[in-house]
């Protein structure tokens, strides 16, 4: 884990500020405020390195320079044209940040931001980002190799919000910020753990250290003994095959007050997808480890919101099950029941992540929840839909949705609507059960979603199929997706009134990166 800190705080004399790297906005032609003061400190040194026509202040472009002053180094970070500086370009500026302070020895940095803004980027909201991404871009798989890429040299990065932004509110986007990158890395390192390692009591024992030494957190973990009295026999029918016993984990963190509806968080945690009977075949299966991805984006953001302290309860549930072949497998054919009664007819196995949901969908019902939202790495059919960009959003509630989406863009972890039309639950159509857990080959990703839904009628539902946005395959690993859009959806929540009810019109309170209208997308009322 990354021990990077983060400290907003204002100079007199940004000459005299001692840093190893002081880092200076620069747009195309022209030097920001804060560059022009070390520039007259350093007589005239910017403004030489610009004129050799190098560097020329492009979003994202950087240049080190010799130190001035307090400085040991100086960085122009390129921002692009000034009149074109939007959310676009904010981004592409921090990712060449982010990877010259990647290449640099620096230990601690000064980052002058007070000319980072336009009329359409907010300092709170570009902190915010900052923080996040760097913290993510600290990470590095180190469990199981012996030599892991170098650590980031970079321990501490001193921000100077200047006149633009108060002291404190630029220290909570940063603080903000790297509870949301901490949780994405957490998340992504449980993704990228073999199956081996990462088992269904892998998860179970993560969970409960979420809850050590904090008593508003409480972890309870449902062994396959109690999951067969309360009737599980989708979740029960996927580990069937395994060695490796089932485990449904709950956690419950109580921030709001006692009576507040809980935020339900469900995730699929196949910690292995071999297909089970309806074997898959070998060239990739490897990347099948990371079919719990849901799971891991859910321990993730709750890692952030126990971290951020959000005054908010979330629940959290991970179906957690190792899908393989064996003699006690389910088999093509089988017939189970679940536990809302429905019964399934397993027409492959291989569509084993909506069986073990649909358990955890109807256990999520006792919590009486205002929103429930799945997350889950569920079918290929969603990456051939919409690749890696998007995730696919499915919702029986509309503002549900649209906070989702909203949240999606302002984290730049966007989301994609798709439909749950009743035309496409025909295709589950059996002749032996209540159910089939296959739709055919058309609209995969719709029809698991279907699926689904119909274990979901009783409260606002949405479910993210993942199964593009969770992980890159070149160069492989978790991307810790959708962590971020999650964690701002629970930021958001908190005093907006409950889930679905229409939100009273007035202005509402502005925190880092909150969606606003015009700026990031949809937007359901303001
Ligand atoms: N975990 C897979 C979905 C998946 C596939 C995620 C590839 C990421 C990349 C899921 O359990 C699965 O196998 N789904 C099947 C469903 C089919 C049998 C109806 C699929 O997508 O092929
Ligand atoms: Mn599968
Ligand atoms: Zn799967």
């Amino acid at each position: 884990m990354s021990k990077l800190t983060f400290t907003a705080r204002t100079f007199a004399d940004i000459s005299k500020a001692k840093t190893q790297c002081a880092i200076v906005a620069v747009y195309e032609g022209q030097l920001s405020a804060a560059a022009r003061a070390l520039d007259s400190a350093g007589s005239g040194s910017l403004d030489s390195a610009l004129k050799l026509g190098d560097f020329k202040g492009k979003a994202g472009q950087t240049q080190m320079l010799p130190g001035i002053g307090g400085a040991a180094r100086v960085l122009l970070l390129g921002c692009g044209e000034q009149a074109k500086f939007d959310q676009a370009a904010a981004r592409e500026t921090l990712q060449g940040l982010n990877s010259a302070l990647g290449a640099s020895s620096a230990g601690d940095a000064l980052l002058h931001a007070a000319d980072l803004v336009s009329d359409k980027v907010e300092l709170d909201w570009l902190l915010e980002l900052l923080a996040r991404s760097l913290v993510s871009s600290a990470y590095r798989y180190s469990a199981t190799v012996a030599k892991p890429k170098d650590p980031l040299a970079l321990k501490k990065l001193v921000v100077n919000p200047g006149e633009t932004l108060a002291v404190k509110a630029a220290q909570a986007a940063l603080d903000t910020g790297a509870a949301v990158g901490r949780g994405i890395n957490y998340s992504r390192e449980l993704g990228n753990l073999p199956g081996n390692i990462c088992t269904p009591s892998y998860l179970a024992d993560e969970a409960r250290k979420l809850a050590r030494g904090n008593d508003k957190v409480r972890t309870k973990v449902v062994e396959e003994k109690k999951m067969r009295e309360l009737g599980m026999g989708a979740l029960l029918s996927v580990s069937a095959g395994s060695d490796e016993p089932a485990k449904l984990i709950v956690i419950e963190y109580k921030g709001g007050e006692p009576d507040q509806a809980p935020q339900v968080l469900v995730g699929k945690g196949i910690t292995f997808d071999s297909g089970g009977i309806s074997l898959k075949p070998g060239a990739k299966m490897d990347e099948m480890k990371y079919d719990m991805c849901g799971a891991a984006g859910v321990l993730g953001t709750l890692q952030a919101v126990i971290d951020m302290a959000l005054p908010l309860n979330v629940t959290a549930i991970v179906a957690a099950a190792e899908n393989m072949p064996s003699g006690r497998a389910t088999k093509p054919g089988d017939v189970v029941t679940s536990m809302a009664g429905t019964t399934i007819e397993v027409l492959n196995t291989d569509a084993e992540g909506r069986l073990v949901l649909c358990d955890a969908l109807s256990y999520a019902k006792r919590f009486k929840p205002a929103a429930v939202i799945d997350l889950a790495t569920l079918t290929g059919a969603c990456v051939i839909a919409l690749g890696s960009h998007a995730s696919a959003v499915y919702a029986n509630n509309e503002d549900l949705a649209a906070n989702l989406l909203a949240a999606g863009e302002v984290t730049h972890d966007r989301g994609w609507r798709m439909p749950l039309w009743d035309e496409y639950r025909k295709q589950l159509k059996s002749n032996f059960a209540d159910l089939a857990n296959i739709g055919g080959p058309e609209a995969g990703s719709v029809t698991a979603a279907c699926f689904l839904a119909q274990f979901a009628e009783d409260y606002h539902w949405a479910h993210l199929d993942i199964a593009g946005s969770a992980w890159n395959s070149t160069p492989k690993g978790a991307t810790g997706r959708p962590v971020a859009m999650l964690a701002r959806y629970l930021q958001d929540r908190v005093g907006a009134g409950e889930q679905g009810k229409k939100k009273k019109a007035g202005p509402r309170k502005a925190g880092p990166g909150r969606a606003r209208p015009g700026k990031a997308g949809p937007k359901a009322s303001s």
